[in-house]
């Protein structure tokens, strides 16, 4: 398989310009993948400039690059400091992340992303963790459940779901994606229902890789991690995502609470470059559909 089927970069242009790359600095692009920004990252850096990628799955090291600029980390990025500091690395110059999935792992059948097959349900990223949609699914209790189809699925009827998974699971277990399709289709309406079974596995699969809880701690990360003037520059594909990585943009914490000081001047450890949300191009959209709901936002550390 080459990188062209693995996965298509999305706003490669757009966010490698929000870099500003500095050639001789240090960056990273915490979501590695097929290579597609990493690759675009190294065209533009000489020794002493590095690049470390990091990959919570072991299929994307398969895309590892031949570079003495490049070093690769297989780990989740809410361990971005350590691992940095592991790589005697205290300091960046500018940090990349691609949200979410690749393309490889909706087209892997066994990889259990995609309601396009019928395969177990796993949804791991890291294929070494242990918990996969099928565990959430028969192990997790109702109210916990609803809270996964309404947190991450934004459901306004996460309970009624939730009461179906666990009359179903009662008879015999849900291990399936068939199983799971024939228990919620009647839950949705018949006119929207690919858009709410993807809603469906999105929730499924954030509460799998524990998405938000990683994402928050990256963010954390990165910012300690920026040198002053350094550049965080973030692609997300669905509202919870963009939210967090917003609020973190515009006031320098999570929850979005602006704090000022003494002379009402916003305390933040950095500032965003755009105010207004970068969008795929027509063009760009026409020759990657994929890239439909990506939004890039970039800040600097002050
Ligand atoms: C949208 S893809 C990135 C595609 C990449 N930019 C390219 O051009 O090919 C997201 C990648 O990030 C990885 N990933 C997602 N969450 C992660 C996490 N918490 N830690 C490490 N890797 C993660 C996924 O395994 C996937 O390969």
């Amino acid at each position: 398989m080459n990188n062209d089927t693995y996965h298509i970069p999305v706003l490669l242009e757009e966010s490698i310009a929000g870099l500003n790359i500095n050639p001789q600095g240090n960056y990273v692009d915490v979501t590695f993948g097929g290579g597609g920004h990493s690759k675009e990252i190294l065209k533009n850096l000489v020794t002493p400039g590095h690049l470390y990628a990091f990959d919570q799955d072991a299929d994307a090291e398969r895309n590892i690059i031949d570079d003495e600029c490049f070093t690769f980390v297989r780990s989740n990025f809410r361990y971005i400091k350590n691992f940095l500091r592991y790589h005697n690395v205290e300091e960046v110059d500018g940090i990349l992340a691609d949200l979410g999935v690749s393309s490889h792992h909706f087209d892997e059948e066994e990889r259990g992303f995609s309601f396009r097959f019928d395969a177990p349900l796993d949804m791991r990223m890291n294929t070494r963790a242990t918990k996969t949609a099928a565990d959430i699914i028969n192990n997790y209790t109702q109210d916990d459940l609803a809270d996964v189809f309404y947190l991450y699925g934004e459901f306004r009827n996460s309970r009624q779901i939730a009461s179906k998974i666990v009359r179903a699971r009662a008879e015999s277990p849900i291990l399936t994606i068939s199983q799971f399709i024939e228990l919620t289709t009647p839950l949705f309406k018949p006119q929207r229902l690919k858009k709410e079974l993807a809603k469906a596995f999105q929730a499924l699969r954030i509460e799998v890789n524990q998405e938000m809880q990683a994402l928050k701690e990256m963010l954390e990360g990165a910012i300690k991690v920026l040198k002053p003037g350094g550049r965080l520059v973030v692609i997300t594909y669905h509202s919870l995502e963009d939210r967090m990585v917003k609020n973190l943009f515009k006031t320098g914490n999570i929850e979005g609470k602006l704090e000022k000081d003494f002379y009402g001047k916003v305390i933040s450890p950095i500032k965003a470059i755009n105010n207004k949300v970068i969008i795929p191009s027509d063009t760009e959209l026409n020759r990657n559909p994929r890239s439909r709901s990506a939004k890039l936002r970039i800040a600097e550390k002050l």
